[in-house]
């Protein structure tokens, strides 16, 4: 069985709005709504992150019959990773997940092939995250800004979401990095990184399928641009 995790508990900062950009109204209805219902025919159950606060009105949105059973709500925490965990601390309750997909609300224009590619890939070798290659030139700098040296190009991925695992393994590296946190961990792949020694297939994802981060991105996506 898989399920899936959608994290809609952030704050939205960059994009500045009142309303977290999650929130916000996409093509008429709220920009979270797109990601449950891209996931919806392809696993099982889903759970909805969202920040406390926002609990009661997810779950007055999400009361259709077609949610019915399969979607749930629970409360997000601090830091995209302390969504992360409550996210799946929450499926556990709901049955026995072996697999488990990981996605951003905010990459609300995600599609159902990449999905369906990373759950092959993740069946596959275990765990694999959507992603595409680099289109630009990427430099490092130093801490006065100045560059240091230039990445090499065709070594380099953008790592999106959905991120899937066997859901056994990402429990096992998110335990491990509770007991002793680092920083750096942006994404559920990065637990697998610094925390396990499993490998991660990295599949192709699509360059239309962006983080909605400011508001930008959003005059991309209701001019039908992307
Ligand atoms: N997220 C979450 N819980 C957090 C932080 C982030 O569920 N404590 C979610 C966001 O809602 C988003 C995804 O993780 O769908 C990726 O995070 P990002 O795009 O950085 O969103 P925000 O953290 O809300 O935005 P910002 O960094 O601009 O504040
Ligand atoms: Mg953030």
């Amino acid at each position: 069985m898989i399920g899936a995790v959608i994290l809609a508990a952030g704050s939205g900062k960059r994009m500045g709005t009142t309303v977290p950009k999650q929130h916000m109204t996409l093509k008429g209805k709220p920009l979270y709504m797109h990601s449950v219902d891209a996931f919806l025919p392809m696993v099982s159950s889903i759970v909805v992150v969202a920040q406390q606060d926002r609990v009661p009105e997810v779950e007055k949105e999400l009361s259709g019959s077609r949610y019915q059973g399969r979607v749930s709500v629970c409360a997000g925490g601090e830091e995209r990773y302390d969504s992360a965990y409550a996210g799946l601390k929450c499926l556990e309750t709901l049955g026995d997940f072996e697999y488990v997909l990981i996605h951003d609300a905010a990459r609300c224009n995600v599609k159902a092939d990449v999905i369906f590619n990373v759950i092959r890939d993740m069946k596959a070798y275990g765990a694999a995250v959507a992603a595409v290659p680099e289109k630009n030139t990427v430099k490092q700098a130093n801490a006065e800004g100045f560059v240091e040296k230039t990445l090499d190009r065709t070594k380099l991925w953008e790592i999106q979401t959905p991120q899937g695992f066997l859901k056994a393994h990402l429990m096992e590296g998110y335990e491990a990095f509770f007991a002793a946190p680092v920083d750096g961990i942006t994404d559920d792949a990065s637990i697998l990184e610094a925390y396990t020694a499993y490998p991660v297939k990295l599949t192709m994802g699509s360059y239309g399928n962006i983080k909605v981060t400011t508001p930008e991105d959003v005059a991309l996506l209701t001019n039908g641009r992307i």
